[in-house]
């Protein structure tokens, strides 16, 4: 079998490859729902690649892991996820999971715990393929395993296969972590946070892999990071996460040139590469509220340096149109569709 390059998708170009609407994840505590994510709505197009980007506990695990029926047993899960015009929600727990590890992929934010110690790398490959085509033979699984070791530039692919992942690196067991996501051919692959353990040279191979696979797959990637100096140059558009809400969506230069949410330009000043030219790096004051302590208003007001009154008492509309908007009372974009 030849590696996987894919003709243009032939679902209607109109009909986005993932949709989100209204989203909302909440968790019961002491009989009260706390919510972590707050009605959230995202659309990803075949081929496009999305940043998902927020601190720590803004949601975007959790959002994403419900949008795909991963959701924790105590989690509730509200609104409405369509892939490929397809209702996701509600869907038998049994046809989510012949979608997931074929057509829709994750990569997990922790890919350690995700592989086997005591299983090669080649055999849980070929377990993965297997799953999902029980046609094919053991041998062309492993021939199949180990072209997709090639596809994420790990060398002497058939040495490797034979290997446990504790003989690999860190970076290294990351590319298996791709190969083993994209194994069945998916169109959408959601990547936590795929190089936050990595250093820095490797985050950039990495993301080189995933660019690659993305471009020659033609996959649509939602990829979630703290980080959106690892987005430049790699997302066509950015959505910005704070305490279980999307607060700004842009094009990745519009973000970078007119970032319109303050959440979002802090966020943009934190990025150790642009902080050397200043000397500092500058982080953004305060923390994010914990879940169940919500200030009124804006939920970014605490931590805000352009507060006003206004900030404190009502909860912000988003400005602009459906290309750049921002949930701020001072964004300075153009009222526009955003729809
Ligand atoms: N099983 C659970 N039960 C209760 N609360 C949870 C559970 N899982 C997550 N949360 C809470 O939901 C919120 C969002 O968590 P989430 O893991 O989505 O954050 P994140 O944006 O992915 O952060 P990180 O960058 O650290 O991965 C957090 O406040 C977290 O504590
Ligand atoms: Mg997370």
């Amino acid at each position: 079998m030849s590696a996987a390059v894919k003709t243009p998708p032939a679902a209607d170009p109109a009909t986005p490859l993932f949709e989100v609407r209204h989203l909302r994840v909440s968790f019961e505590r002491a009989g009260v729902a706390l919510e972590a994510v707050r009605g959230i709505d995202l659309t990803l197009h075949h081929g496009e690649v999305l940043g998902l980007v927020g601190e720590s506990g803004s949601g975007k695990s959790v959002g994403m892991l419900a949008a795909l029926g991963l959701q924790p047993e105590t989690a509730r899960v509200r609104g409405s996820v369509k892939f490929k015009g397809r209702e996701l929600v509600g869907l038998p727990r049994r046809e989510m999971r012949a979608l997931r590890g074929s057509r829709i992929a994750m990569i997990f934010q922790d890919p350690l715990s995700s592989l086997n110690p005591v299983m090669t790398v080649g055999a849980q490959i070929v377990e993965v393929l297997r799953l999902h085509n029980t046609a094919l033979s053991a041998k062309a699984a492993l021939e199949r395993a180990e072209e997709l070791l090639s596809l994420v530039a790990i060398p002497q692919p058939d040495r490797r296969l034979r290997q446990y992942p504790h003989e690999f690196s860190g970076g290294m067991r990351q590319r298996v972590m791709i190969a083993m996501a994209v194994a069945n051919d998916p169109d959408l692959l959601i990547a936590d946070e795929p190089t936050t353990a990595l250093d820095v040279t490797v985050q950039a191979q990495i993301m080189e892999v995933l660019e690659g696979l993305q471009a020659r797959l033609n996959l649509g990637v939602i990829l979630i990071t703290h980080d959106l100096g690892v987005l430049a140059g790699h997302a066509d558009r950015v959505a910005v996460m704070y305490a279980g809400e999307i607060v700004e969506q842009a094009g990745i230069d519009d973000i970078f040139a007119r970032p319109s949410h303050p959440y979002t330009r802090g966020l943009i000043e934190s990025i150790p590469d642009m902080a050397v030219e200043r000397e500092r790096l500058f982080s953004i004051d305060g923390t994010p509220p914990p879940l169940g302590r919500l200030p009124g208003g804006c939920a970014f007001h605490p931590r805000c340096p352009q507060r006003q009154v206004v900030c404190t008492a009502t909860a912000p509309a988003f400005h602009g149109d459906a290309r750049h908007n921002a949930a701020c009372h001072f964004a300075d974009l153009p009222d526009g569709d955003t729809a």
